[in-house]
């Protein structure tokens, strides 16, 4: 890591919260529905696809959980009126599940009923290991009664991930794989890069074998690599995955991967909650500080 990714790192915790929103603002589409509804027309342009998510997590009062479920019911809503490419994706958390497993349960269902009524397909991410079991148990218990109106993530960097990989593929589940981005302890989570990266590949075989639908989320040009070799050994068609890439990283390696053709689905987060999810985008490549520094005296953002 350069000095200069490691001062970013050192001093993200004391950077006033504007300066933090100026590296980030390629991550985040903007403030308002309008803002993520402008940028996934941007993208469909472009020949992508994508899922909206409402920044938001952690909530600690049940008006802020259901204010959450709201908010997901209005992105549904704008995805039909605007016949946008796209489907949403969710945080546990941000449903309550920090409050009370079953309240996170039902506002769940109120989003998933919402769109399953729309046909539009609903993403629970993964947050942090304490979260996983409660993760996994509601979403094994939303797909009993929306087949195939939900889907979950798991993260290549859990030990527990090739176990829950298997576990997902004997019930097709739709699972997005991606490397994991918070940081856990060493005893329940692989820290090498090599062994995550090995990681993801033995998951991502185990569930396509196993016939799952995988959104491949890597910006990692060696897994994308390694995955189309797989796609290629298994004659998978092309509606039989998906690849993501968050909003904001590495436009190039999405316009080669639709341009071969590959869906390719980009996450499109939006919203007033903006810090969280920029602080960890931050210190995951503090190396977008520097982007953002060429991009000021550029005069543009490249998203
Ligand atoms: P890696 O971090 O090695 O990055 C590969 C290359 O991509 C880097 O060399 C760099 O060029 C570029 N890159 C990666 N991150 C960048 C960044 N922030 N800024 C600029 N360039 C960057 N995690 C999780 O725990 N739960 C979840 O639900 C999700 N959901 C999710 C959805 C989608 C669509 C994606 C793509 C990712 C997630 N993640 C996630 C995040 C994921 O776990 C992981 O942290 C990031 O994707 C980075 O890992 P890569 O596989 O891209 O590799």
């Amino acid at each position: 890591m350069s000095l200069f990714d490691s001062l970013i790192r050192a001093t993200l915790p004391i950077t006033p919260r504007p300066m933090v929103g100026f590296f980030a603002r390629r991550y985040v589409a903007g403030a308002r529905l309008e803002d993520a509804v402008a940028t996934v027309q941007r993208l469909e342009k472009e020949g992508c696809c994508a899922t909206i998510d409402v920044l938001g997590e952690a909530v600690s009062d049940r008006e802020q959980a259901s204010a959450a479920v709201r908010d997901y019911h209005q992105v549904l809503d704008a995805i039909v009126a605007n016949h946008l490419p796209a489907h949403v994706s969710l945080k546990p958390t941000q449903m309550g599940l920090n409050i009370d497993a079953a309240l996170c349960h039902r506002n769940i269902e109120a989003v998933i009923a919402y769109a399953h009524a729309r046909g539009i397909f609903v993403r629970i991410d993964m947050e942090d290991s304490p979260t996983t079991d409660a993760t996994l148990r509601i979403y094994r218990e939303l797909i009993a009664h929306y087949p195939g109106a939900t889907g979950v993530v798991l993260q290549a960097r859990l030990r527990r991930t090739y176990a829950d990989a298997r576990a997902l593929a004997s019930i097709r589940a739709n699972v997005r794989l991606c490397k994991g981005i918070y940081l856990e302890p060493r005893d329940i989570a692989y820290e090498e890069r090599e062994i995550i990266r090995s990681a993801f590949v033995h998951a991502l075989r185990l569930l396509l074998d196993g016939g799952s639908y995988v959104g491949i989320a890597t910006h990692d040009e060696w897994l994308v690599c390694e995955a189309l070799g797989m796609i290629h050994r298994l004659g998978l068609a092309k509606d039989a995955y998906e690849f993501q890439m968050l909003l904001g990283v590495d436009p190039k390696l999405r316009g080669i991967l639709t341009g071969a053709g590959h869906r390719l689905r980009v996450y499109v987060p939006f919203g007033s909650h903006w810090y969280p999810y920029s602080v960890r985008r931050l210190r995951e490549n503090p190396t977008i500080a520097r982007v953002g520094l060429q991009a000021f005296f550029r005069g543009r953002i490249e998203k």
